[in-house]
């Protein structure tokens, strides 16, 4: 068995079963008397929280949606009152006011808890040199990622986002053992590496943590090759807690244990709303069994993967994310996810990992361009026309969409400081 940082990561699965009902009902019992909205809900449902007899009893349950949140805003669905909450995070969304998450101490301490287990099971150890450059404020990453090395007993830089010369100079100097950081921040950081002249697969840096957005295998596999390190993903989000409701094991590194003593995972058809059963794809919802000042019930996270059982853990593991619903492009009628033209890019042995999709419909219909980079060494007027063709129709025979593949100079691609933007897309609403 592997070593763990908390013992009930070896709880038997029967033990975590009674522990999430008892946790579920005393979650439903707070959300009934403390949060308006979704009390409401729930009796517009006909449900109350003594319908709860079985784990499988939650699948009776309304959901709870972005939309719920934004109604709220800034505290509604808070249980608790104002004067006891210790922090506010917030995420910005693409359109519209911010979605506001708040936590009690004892919310910060579990979550300081679960990012200390996850460092744990990446394979960081007590002692360690960790570089966080995630964004240090209102984003959850930041702060999350630094109070649970703090909690493991990690040594932290906080250098949050940006800055990326500053930062190659920081690690150079201190030679920390971890990074914490966007898949998309990473690749800016080794171009940064190999801006000042310094080899990006010869840094002291062995253990990248990361998450925040999508990363496609192929990608992930550039990354590991390129700075000669070992990326483990981390997943979370901020209506849930922030990073560290799942982590990828160092002993098995398949998929992402979901720390399900705090986080009660369910699949269901994004379509329909139908729980599925493990094992098949669907977008993932997740009920809060332990916070405090925001309880979340039944919450639609917009992800998509599958529940797979435990290997490094009795916990289950979420597979790899192929996206979000939201992300998904309609093309004339076709369903396209980016990461379906990442792998394409990735495979091919003269294109860079930069790249963005543009989606417009300057007449009736839906236009796409693929703008990417070559790698320097293979850059030629040449080989750009030619990686260009291949692209394009590699991008037609396996996605089944016309697209124009742009091969644009090198760093003409805006780098990424966090969260990578892939996707522009100026059709129309
Ligand atoms: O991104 C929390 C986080 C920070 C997680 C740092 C991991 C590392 P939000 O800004 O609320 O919170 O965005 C959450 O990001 O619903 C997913 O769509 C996406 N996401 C997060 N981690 C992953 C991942 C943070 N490992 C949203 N793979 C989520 C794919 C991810 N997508």
């Amino acid at each position: 068995m592997s070593q763990v940082f908390d013992a009930i990561e070896r709880s038997s699965r029967s033990d975590l079963a009674a522990l999430q009902l008892q946790r579920l009902k005393s979650t439903l019992d707070s959300v009934w008397h403390n949060v308006a909205p979704l009390r409401h809900k729930f009796e517009r449902a006909g449900v109350r929280p003594e319908d709860l007899n079985t784990l499988a009893d939650l699948a009776r349950f309304p959901f709870t949606t972005k939309a719920d949140l934004r109604d709220a805003y800034p505290f509604g669905l808070f249980a608790v009152p104002r004067e006891r909450i210790a922090r506010l995070h917030a995420s910005s969304g693409t359109t519209g006011k911010p979605t506001v998450v708040g936590y009690t101490k004892a919310d910060l301490a579990v979550w300081a808890d679960v990012m200390a287990r996850s460092i744990f099971a990446a394979g960081g150890r007590p002692g360690d040199l960790l570089h966080n450059t995630y964004g240090y404020g209102l984003f959850t990453g930041g702060l999350g990622f630094h109070y649970g090395a703090e909690r493991l007993g990690c040594t932290v830089v906080p250098v949050s986002g940006g800055q990326t010369e500053k930062q190659v100079q920081l690690i150079a100097d201190f030679k920390p053992r971890i990074i914490c950081c966007t898949p998309s921040y990473l690749l800016t950081l080794a171009d940064g590496f190999a801006a000042q002249g310094l080899d990006p697969a010869s840094t002291s840096l062995k253990l990248a943590l990361a998450g925040g957005e999508p990363c496609t295998r192929e990608m992930r596999a550039a990354i590991e090759a390129r700075m000669n390190l070992q990326v483990m993903e981390c997943y979370g989000l901020s209506e849930i807690i922030g990073p560290g409701v799942a982590m990828e094991c160092c002993e098995t590194k398949d998929g992402l244990t979901i720390w399900e003593d705090h986080f009660y995972p369910e699949i269901v058809d994004p379509a329909t709303g139908e729980a599925l059963p493990d094992g098949e794809f669907g977008e993932l919802v997740i009920t809060t069994l332990t916070k405090e000042a925001l309880p979340m019930i039944r919450y639609r996270t917009r992800d998509l993967t599958r529940l797979l059982p435990g290997t490094a853990r009795p916990m289950r593991r979420l597979d790899k994310f192929a996206g979000r619903s939201d992300d998904m492009l309609i093309i004339r009628g076709v369903n396209v996810f980016p990461s379906q033209i990442e792998e394409l890019i990735l495979k091919s042995p003269v294109l860079a990992p930069h790249y963005v999709i543009e989606v417009a419909r300057p007449q009736h219909l839906d236009e796409v361009d693929v703008l990417v980079e070559m790698r320097p060494e293979a850059d030629s007027a040449d080989a750009r026309s030619q990686a260009a063709a291949e692209l394009q129709h590699h991008i037609k025979s396996y996605i089944g969409i016309s697209a124009r593949v742009r091969v644009v100079p090198l760093a003409s691609i805006e780098r990424s400081v966090g969260k990578a933007r892939r996707v522009v897309d100026r059709r129309p609403r």
